[in-house]
């Protein structure tokens, strides 16, 4: 057998199946198109399936690709010897061209002959469908494989569990058959086969034979019989190599070498340490895939931007675990994407991207996670007497200090400690009701979502308005207006003039100043009589004994508000106003933000 790396495997793959008159088409987006169903494309199949059921492709009807795919539902196993959440599918189809007979002709090929990869047959176990009421037992299949010179030892019949293939419950499906590499290592017990999973056999290629539609409730004949096939580029090499894992491979090794050079660590020192290295090290490939994808996206509170902040922030914790200085993420990605910007331009293309957005995740994660680690030890002995964390300090960390729940239940697993998930998502449910109460209380239309950006510009946005009253001496300027999207706020504010230039200096002065005194911001729930009393400013409501909450800002700022709200001013940063101008008659619009 040849000693190959990733990069070889993948164009010996596509020459092969170039040389069998399939065109090589380019992967599609990880991000699929027209399927809302799932949030990333999980298998090559994926983007083929409407040719797969009888759609014509541009390409023709024998097609090979890579495909990039991503799986984040074992995202938490990331770490071991097995998982990635990033890997390259290597494919090739039959949509309604070939079948049976070429494909296992083809797979046997690529794998024994000299040409080609040259893996000692011996060394080869396949799997075919044993049959049951839904299909026949696949004897075509046993058969092809006799035929290539296959000894009938090393054939297993297996039931639909291990032999039949298809994404999720519904669309096209069909048996398999499936080829493993004998890693040499003794046999587990007398029975040991490729289905057993203690590694002496593992998988290298998958052959569908799709002929069916699931259709939910049965399976009826497709239009055409294709043919789907699937190589996990980085575990086939990890196998052949005889590696102990995926990031013990070429695939890794530049990745892995830049962690060390950054930790001043070595990859093998610990157990602790072969972890950490491997979570940063796929996470942060993944996530420059997702943002360098054409159709990539940024870090945010939803859908695949969720998964994206969820991967940058999983590597910035063991990344601060191994000491890796602030604000080195984004190199780690240089040497992804030049590692691989050859065969996906996109990643060379959208490079700035890339690196910018990385950078940009690790800063705002930093502030709030330093502040949220030491907030968690600080916790630790209470959730320990208690033997958990409930959820309404799970929905803390995950409000205040940005940590996503899988995350709080990671360091309360690594703490011995459970997690009441359930009362996090009560927390979370009565919290977004509050706060669109809240803002149908002050902004009506006005707070968007209840990110950490948007909340400290909120915060801001109050401050700002006590700063206006004290510098223009005037105790009607009031709130006629809040916009606030994660950018900038925009406060419109009654006030009969234009605001001087040095007022608004002022204003800024003020503002920066209640921030660097880094005060407590509290929120207490009365009736709007008490907090009239108080001297609370806001939108009063004219219901008799009405509970309004007040947030209170040190001795800056008391008002009426919904929230949510940044827990200390000093959690702000730099407030610089933008812009001042009329808005209508009487009232005048500012627009800053927070550096
Ligand atoms: N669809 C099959 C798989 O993902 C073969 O490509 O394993």
């Amino acid at each position: 057998m040849k000693n190959i790396t990733t990069k070889e495997l993948r164009s010996l793959f596509l020459k092969f199946f170039e040389e069998k008159n399939h065109t090589v088409i380019s992967s599609a987006s990880v991000i699929p198109e027209n399927d809302p169903s799932v949030l990333f494309t999980t298998a090559g199949m994926h983007p083929l399936v409407p040719y797969l059921l009888g759609e014509k492709h541009p390409a023709g009807t024998r097609i090979c690709d890579v495909q990039k795919c991503i799986r984040t539902g074992d995202i938490d196993e990331v770490g071991d010897n097995s998982h990635l959440t990033f890997f390259e599918m290597l494919g090739n189809w039959s949509l309604g061209d070939y079948f049976k007979q070429e494909s296992i002709a083809y797979s046997y090929e690529f794998l024994t002959s000299e040409k080609w990869l040259g893996i000692d047959k011996d060394r080869l176990y396949f799997t075919v469908f044993a049959g049951d009421e839904d299909a026949p037992r696949d004897m075509e299949s046993f058969n092809r494989w006799v035929e290539m010179g296959v000894d009938p030892s090393h054939i297993f019949f297996l039931p639909k569990k291990h032999n039949w293939w298809m994404a999720g419950t519904k669309g096209p499906c069909g048996a398999d058959t499936e080829i493993f590499f004998d890693t040499g290592r003794e046999k587990c017990c007398d029975d040991c086969n490729p289905a057993c999973d203690c590694g002496k056999y593992l998988e290298i290629w998958n052959n569908v034979f799709m002929e069916y539609n699931s259709t939910g409730s049965g399976f009826e004949p497709l239009k055409q019989k294709n043919v789907d096939t699937g190589m996990g580029l980085e575990r086939t090499i990890a196998t052949l190599q005889g590696a102990e894992s995926a990031y013990d491979t070429d695939a890794f090794a530049g990745i892995l070498e830049c962690i060390s050079r950054l930790s001043g660590k070595n990859y093998k020192d610990s157990a602790d340490t072969v972890k950490a290295f491997r979570i940063i090290a796929d996470h942060i490939r993944c996530a420059t895939f997702i943002i360098g994808d054409p159709r990539g996206i940024a870090p945010s509170n939803v859908d695949q931007g969720y998964v994206l902040r969820r991967l940058i922030r999983r590597a910035l914790r063991y990344a601060m675990a191994l000491e890796i200085p602030e604000n080195k993420l984004s190199e780690i990605a240089e040497v992804i994407i030049e590692q691989y910007k050859d065969f996906y331009t996109e990643l060379a293309v959208n490079h700035d991207r890339i690196i910018a957005e990385i950078s940009k995740e690790e800063e705002r994660f930093q502030r709030t996670l330093k502040n949220g680690m030491h907030e968690f030890s600080r916790l630790l002995p209470t959730f320990s007497a208690v033997g958990g964390i409930d959820g309404k300090n799970a929905f803390r960390l995950y409000d205040t200090f940005g940590f996503p729940i899988e995350f709080t239940e990671e360091m309360a697993r690594e703490n011995g400690l459970t997690v009441d998930v359930e009362g996090f998502h009560a927390a979370f449910a009565e919290h977004q009701k509050k706060s669109s109460q809240g803002a149908e209380q002050k902004f009506k239309g006005g707070l968007a979502d209840s990110s950490e950006a948007t909340t400290n510009l909120h915060t801001a946005t109050h401050l700002m308005q006590a700063a206006l009253r004290k510098v223009l001496q005037d105790d009607s300027v009031s709130q006629k207006g809040s916009n606030i999207t994660p950018e900038r706020l925009r406060f419109d504010f009654s006030f009969g003039r234009k605001v001087t230039p040095e007022e608004l200096r002022e204003v800024e002065r003020l503002v920066n100043e209640a921030i660097a005194a880094d005060v407590e911001i509290t929120c207490e729930e009365m009736t709007v009589e008490e907090a009239k009393a108080q001297g609370a400013i806001g939108l009063f409501s004219d219901r008799y004994g009405e509970r309004v909450k007040v947030y209170t800002m040190g001795e800056f700022s008391k008002e009426i508000c919904g929230g949510p709200h940044a827990k200390r001013t000093g959690e702000l940063g730099t407030f610089k106003i933008k812009k001042e101008e009329a808005s209508s008659a009487g009232v005048r619009r500012i627009k800053a933000v927070l550096q």
